[in-house]
């Protein structure tokens, strides 16, 4: 029945046209299973979870973040990470498939399972140093460095996170000097790509500019830079515009709008993948995503949840 209204509807795919200073293709870092599920109050079977990922390495994302290797009494919705990695097998260990680790003991248990793709995840204000990693700002670079050192030497290919790049819940704004400070640090241990997290979702157009000003005046330029926006203020597409405008070619999202942080106040979801895929699609850029069955993926996964997606287009093509 949902199928046949999908394609019904279908038919309203955005007229197709190039914007100038757009690139060409964008890579989607897709973090639904991740920041999608750490969220979520009821307990979702790791069958489900890994379903989860096949389906949406089905529907064209090839980059899927899976899961985090933190201590199960922080994010309790994630302590299944090794039973996942394992109903996932070969799907789980490719390159284009990031866990979130915090420390080395999060590193152990990753090169345990083979994986080959980490990220590393700091805070760019006290505040949510202390609250998330449960140390300050200053001392998150010690907890990171000994980790990037051993993952790059082996090998692994290292993403860094940095969040409350756009504000934080309890320190208010934050200053463009103290984020780019954190991301500079943070790149300055050896890691491969940056994403810059709007966790709270209070970021705007301008400031993604005055942002992307900073870090490219020390060095750091959109080809290392990913952009993590969540859509609490309805901001996220647009702040994505700003930054594909600027040259970033690497956007997170989550399939359906999934997502938020337990140790983030108003934290919700992220930008929703087909929302991205939607406006990606009416400019011409190529993202290899099947909106169809991504869409199909995201009313499955609500069904799953047990409420509906909060995805713009979801509900427009499936609705
Ligand atoms: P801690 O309690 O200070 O850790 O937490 P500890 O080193 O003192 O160790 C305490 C116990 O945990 C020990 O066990 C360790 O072995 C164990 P015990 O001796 O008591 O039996 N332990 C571990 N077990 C499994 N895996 C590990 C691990 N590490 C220690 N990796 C820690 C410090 C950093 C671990 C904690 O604060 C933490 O896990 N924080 C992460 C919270 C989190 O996952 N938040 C959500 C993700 S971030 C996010 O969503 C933002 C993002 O999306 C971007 C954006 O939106 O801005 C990325
Ligand atoms: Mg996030």
């Amino acid at each position: 029945m949902r199928t046949a209204q999908i394609e019904t509807v279908r038919s309203l795919a955005p007229e197709v046209g190039a914007v100038g200073g757009m690139p060409d293709a964008v890579t989607i870092y897709e973090v639904g299973p991740r920041d999608g599920l750490q969220n979520e109050k009821g307990v979702i079977p790791t069958a489900v979870k890994a379903e989860f990922v096949r389906r949406l390495l089905d529907a064209g994302l090839d980059t899927v973040e899976t899961t985090s290797f933190v201590p199960q009494k922080w994010v309790p919705q994630l302590g299944d990470a090794a039973e996942l990695i394992g109903q996932l097998g070969d799907l789980a260990t490719g390159p284009k498939r990031p866990v979130l680790v915090p420390n080395m003991k999060g590193l152990e248990r990753a090169q345990e399972l083979g994986l080959s793709s980490i990220a590393v995840f700091g805070s760019a204000t006290e505040a949510f140093a202390q609250k998330n990693l449960n140390r300050g700002r200053e001392e998150q670079f010690e907890m990171f460095a000994p980790v990037v050192e051993q993952a790059r030497a082996e090998g692994m290919w290292v993403r860094a996170y940095v969040s409350m790049c756009f504000g934080d819940p309890w320190e208010g704004p934050v200053p463009v000097s103290q984020v780019v400070d954190t991301c500079q640090r943070l790149m300055d241990l050896g890691c491969d790509q940056l994403s810059l997290g709007d966790t709270i979702g209070v970021g705007t157009y301008a400031h993604v500019h005055h942002l992307l000003d900073g870090l490219e005046d020390v060095g750091l330029g959109t080809d290392r830079i990913g952009v993590h926006f969540h859509d609490t203020y309805g901001q996220a597409l647009s702040n994505t515009m700003a930054a594909l405008s600027r040259g970033v070619r690497v956007v997170d999202a989550s399939a359906g709008g999934l997502g938020g942080c337990p140790y983030a106040k108003s934290a919700t979801g992220n930008l929703a993948t087909e929302d991205l895929v939607w406006a990606l699609e009416g400019m011409g850029i190529e993202h290899g995503v099947d909106l169809e069955k991504l869409v199909a993926t995201s009313v499955w996964m609500a069904e799953q949840l047990g409420k509906p997606s909060v995805s713009r287009v979801v509900k427009a093509l499936a609705g």
